[in-house]
């Protein structure tokens, strides 16, 4: 496998982290801003394991996924922008099957991706 793959998915847990950061900022309780929060930091987690396998440390968060979730959020509001994430999160356990079977450690990531899938669907049935 194309060892770019690992610093690509680097990359979007570097972004995921600052996504987080933007959908807690529009949350409308202390607990779900807490919950949102959460799950960027478990994202800059995942950021730091890949960090391990590319040795690369000078990727840096961009706003490649927040802004276009920012701004769904805007016009689609909370609960089908949340509803719309999970099913990314549920995709990325997927994605990184391949990335796993060459480094296991991966499948934690892999694991927590269908957990954030599970929570945003959660809160996403929760707002009325
Ligand atoms: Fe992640
Ligand atoms: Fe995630």
């Amino acid at each position: 496998m194309n060892p770019k793959i690992y610093q690509t998915f680097q990359q979007s847990e570097l972004d995921a982290v600052l996504m987080y950061h933007a959908l807690a900022q529009n949350a409308k309780s202390d607990a779900e801003k807490a919950l949102l929060l959460r799950l960027g930091a478990i994202e800059g987690k995942h950021a730091a394991v890949l960090r391990g396998i590319t040795e690369n440390g000078e990727l840096q968060p961009t706003d490649a996924m927040a802004k276009p979730i920012a701004l769904l959020e805007r016009f689609a509001g909370r609960r089908v922008t949340y509803f719309l994430v999970s099913l990314g999160e549920k995709a990325a356990y997927y994605l990184y099957q391949p990335l796993a079977k060459q480094h296991p450690e991966l499948q934690t990531n892999a694991k927590e991706e269908t957990e954030h899938g599970d929570t945003l669907q959660w809160l996403a049935k929760a707002i009325k």
